[in-house]
């Protein structure tokens, strides 16, 4: 297997709006990122994401881009971005930003022109549609964020596509211009001295143009089916490749809503000439409805231990894996995953150990590493999510009772990942001399960074230690991993191996004690980290395991 160095890179996401405000607009913005490099730096993390930082009227939060090359004024300005570039530099940090490929705002100049007349010269940087002969939309899709993909134009008569809201128009990647305007783009920020890209839902760039609209045979509540992975997808990304990505050292990670581990090679192949990496949804569907996005649903260790298993194929296939367990589209992963009342520390730490010892190229989402939580909230009026009202209307129209839709926004809203950074028990907790411009998790008093830094045995440390054993580990990133315990509801138990070591990492995923015997352990095996310090003995070939405890073992070779 190839040696890359975005296969060994460890990547820290942040969400700039909630990180660090710097000016007290109660937005966290570029200055702010830079007042804590030292703080990212210490981490030992390699590599920084930053959420869309271009020019945003915010419908959905930066994901609605109205200038590519230019910065939102929450943020800050290009000097602002040009010093941030400098001081990831000075700490030999890289950095990767996220461009939106499949749609722009409907603020950009494009689609302004755009919209002005059937002829103008930016009509097809779009998808136009006539209405069907009785007045409905082209398509009888719903969107994300709004009743239907399709918004009328009263002034050309006709519809336009938006997957998303509907100041998100989706980008017409038929059209080779559209294409270029992306490349130059990409080329304008590598030649800044970035690092790459994460690429928002680019499975939707190319769409099925027979427009098909869904009925009860040919729909499973996946929308996906409709307008993901069309037909020029991988010409489409390999032009992309040939045009900017082949050209440059750097790392693209494309997100992967609704992609199978087979198709998933198809982007990231070795010899296909596309992309990098790709995250995929799986896990992050397993406790979802599918007709429901705001339903909720139990589901088993079993499965999820599955879908890592059919996932790390990938590798073996001849592609790569991305590990993550969250990010700013899901909830806080110790609320989801783990448990985030009596085992809170002790569950943060095994998705630590769970992330730092998988086949991929780990992402860490900020926040994760002091086990901030999902929020508690009662009220709709505090979230501030478009995809949470748009949820909210679709909700009642189905029937649904407030309540309900309450309670389940507590474990799947976005907003439960997007409050600000808890830094410290002050005012805002450290992340704004102003007013947030969403409320804080209560219970910041608690968890922040100053406590961890604190404390010996914090979530904080532990991530540290974990990252610099991954790092000092190659067979941790490349080693072959096996799934030694697939159907215990319990426990996940994993060798990762190579010709010179083989590790052993050993998670409990619940509340209760286990007794658990492995032939693999003996006299030369070592605890290398645990969650409930070093007390644990595992030569005579049994662990005792506590509540979410985890062990990380070296096995040397007699
Ligand atoms: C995926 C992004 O991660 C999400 O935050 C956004 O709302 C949609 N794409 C639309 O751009």
């Amino acid at each position: 297997m190839k040696r890359h160095w975005w296969k060994e890179t460890i990547v820290y996401q942040i969400y700039p709006r909630s990180f660090q405000d710097s000016n007290g607009d109660g937005i966290g913005d570029l200055r702010g990122i830079i007042s804590r490099i030292d703080y990212i730096a210490s981490l030992g993390i390699e590599t920084l994401w930053l959420c869309p930082i271009f020019k945003s009227p915010n419908d959905d939060n930066g994901y609605d881009v109205s200038d590519y090359r230019d910065i939102m004024e929450d943020f800050g300005s290009m000097e602002d971005f040009d010093e941030l570039l400098i001081e990831l530099k000075k700490r030999n940090l890289k950095i990767i930003l996220d461009l939106v490929p499949n749609h722009s705002s409907d603020e950009h100049f494009w689609f302004k022109e755009s919209k002005k007349s059937k002829d103008n010269p930016y009509r097809d940087y779009y998808y136009w549609k006539k209405p069907k002969s009785n007045g409905d939309p082209p398509t009888n899709w719903i969107s994300y964020f709004a009743p239907s993909t399709w918004e009328f134009d009263d002034n050309t008569g006709e519809y336009y596509l938006h997957l998303f809201s509907k100041k998100q128009p989706d980008l017409n990647w038929e059209n080779p211009k559209v294409r270029q305007e992306i490349y130059d783009i990409m080329h304008f920020w590598m030649g800044k001295g970035i690092h790459g890209f994460r690429l928002d839902v680019l499975p939707f760039i190319s769409k099925d143009l027979s427009f098909p609209d869904k009925t009860e045979d040919n729909f499973d509540g996946n929308f996906g089916r409709f307008y993901a992975n069309g037909p020029r997808l991988h010409e489409f990304i390999q032009e992309m490749n040939n045009e900017v990505i082949s050209k440059y050292d750097m790392m693209t990670v494309g997100e992967g809503p609704g992609i199978t581990p087979e198709q998933a090679l198809d982007y990231v192949g070795e010899n296909r000439k596309e992309l990098h990496t790709i995250y995929h949804f799986d896990h992050m569907d397993i406790d979802r409805d599918p007709y429901d996005y705001y339903g909720y649903k139990k589901y088993s260790l079993i499965e999820f231990k599955q879908i890592v298993t059919d996932w790390d194929r990938l590798v073996d296939m001849g592609g790569w894996n991305t590990a993550f367990l969250g990010n700013h589209d899901f909830p806080r992963i110790v609320s989801r995953f783990g448990n985030d009342k009596t085992y809170r520390k002790q569950a943060a730490k095994l998705l630590c150990m769970f992330l730092m010892t998988q086949r991929g190229t780990p992402y860490i989402y900020f926040g994760d590493e002091i086990g901030m939580t999902n929020v508690p909230w009662e009220e709709l009026g505090k979230y501030r999510d478009l995809w949470v009202f748009d949820g909210f209307e679709k909700h009642l129209k189905k029937g649904g009772k407030k309540e309900d839709f309450l309670k389940n926004l507590k474990h799947t809203s976005r907003d439960n990942a997007r409050t600000p950074m808890q830094w410290n028990n002050k005012k805002n907790g450290g992340f704004s001399e102003g007013v947030p411009w969403i409320d804080l998790n209560p219970n910041y008093e608690n968890v922040n960074v100053e406590n961890a830094e604190n404390a010996k045995d914090s979530i904080l440390h532990f991530y540290r230690k974990m990252i610099s054993v991954r790092k000092g580990n190659k067979t941790l990133i490349y080693g072959n991993y096996l799934d030694l315990e697939p159907l215990d509801e319990n426990l996940f138990i994993y060798s990762r191996k190579d010709d010179s070591h083989t590790f052993l990492i050993c998670l409990n995923f619940s509340d209760h004690c286990i007794t658990y015997q492995s032939d693999m352990l003996n006299q030369r095996s070592d605890v290398i980290l645990c969650n409930y310090g070093m007390r644990n003995s595992v030569s005579t070939g049994k662990i005792e395991f506590e509540p979410w405890h985890c062990l990380l073992i070296k096995i040397s070779r007699s």
